[in-house]
């Protein structure tokens, strides 16, 4: 089967849009859907998110049609979910024929403790809630409000790390939080045939969530594993990573449920 040649006609909504990896994803789908698609942009950061709205709609894609809505909410708090899904199905039109959620949001946890440190139950419970209860809800809800019917094809990508698969000291959250993920949207794929379910894997990135992880994480072996990493050039760019998800989309060879790592493209 030859590669698709775009998105189609899509309403993809995308979460921790407002910098990182998030925002050079919106940048890439904007240029791989038709005329007549949607964006729905979220992150707490309301400039941020209303600064790539212009730069979308200013560009080619935007003066051909491609609608950028943005929501600010923190997907952490559960009223949050009711805003994005109400401007999603604002945004939606009866002609798209795809749904794309992409669950990019993340928060790295506090690194400077190892597990044996995590005795404060609130502190795991509001880190669980940002990084593996809102992507689980926001998922099943945008499945409810747009379920399977001839003509849609229906996308999840879990913005995953080698972290779902691999112990890293001083981590535990994080990791905790990824593999949980992980297992969750492998569950979604088994059980919803249609659907195509992707955990992306994209790589050490040059973003802030990179500067928090040289800066602060307590095991020190780590924490010059990826502060070498920097200084050496090895960090990946967003654009080359969201670029290689976008190949894996279009290719559309991967099994539903599948793990893909950025160098595996
Ligand atoms: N950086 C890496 O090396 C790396 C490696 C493997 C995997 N990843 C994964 O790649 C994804 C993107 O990471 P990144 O490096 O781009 O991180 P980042 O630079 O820290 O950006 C995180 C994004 O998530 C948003 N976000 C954080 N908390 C949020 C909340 N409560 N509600 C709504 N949005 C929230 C942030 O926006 P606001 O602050 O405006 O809300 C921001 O847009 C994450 O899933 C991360 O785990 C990153």
């Amino acid at each position: 089967m030859s590669p698709a040649a775009d998105l189609g006609r899509a309403l993809c909504i995308i979460t921790g849009a407002s910098r990182g990896f998030g925002r050079a994803l919106a940048q890439n789908v904007s240029r791989l859907v038709q005329p007549g698609s949607a964006l729905v942009l979220v992150a707490r950061s309301g400039p941020d998110l209303r600064t790539l709205q212009a730069e979308l709609t200013e560009s080619e894609a935007g003066r051909a049609g491609l609608k950028v809505e943005v929501v600010v909410a923190d997907v952490g708090k559960a009223e949050s979910l009711e805003n994005i899904m109400r401007t999603c199905r604002e945004a939606f039109c009866e002609d798209m024929d795809h749904v794309m959620l992409i669950n990019n949001a993340a928060s790295l946890g506090d690194v400077s403790k190892y597990v044996k440190d995590l005795s404060d139950m609130a502190q795991v419970d509001s880190y669980l809630s940002l990084n593996v209860s809102s992507a689980l809800c926001l998922t099943a809800r945008v499945l409810q409000a747009f379920p399977q019917h001839a003509g849609l094809r229906r996308s999840v990508v879990n913005v995953s790390s080698l972290c779902a698969l691999q112990p890293f000291r001083s981590w535990g959250l994080y990791c905790t939080g990824k593999a949980a993920r992980e297992m969750m949207f492998k569950v979604l794929a088994e059980e919803e045939p249609d659907l195509r379910v992707l955990s992306y894997s994209p790589g050490p990135l040059d973003t802030e969530m990179q500067l928090e992880a040289r800066s602060k994480t307590a095991d020190l072996s780590i924490k010059k594993t990826f502060s070498s990493m920097f200084a050496q050039g090895q960090l990946l760019t967003c654009e080359m990573s969201s670029a290689r998800l976008m190949k894996v989309l279009l290719d559309d060879k991967f099994t539903s449920g599948d793990h893909v790592d950025v160098f595996d493209v």
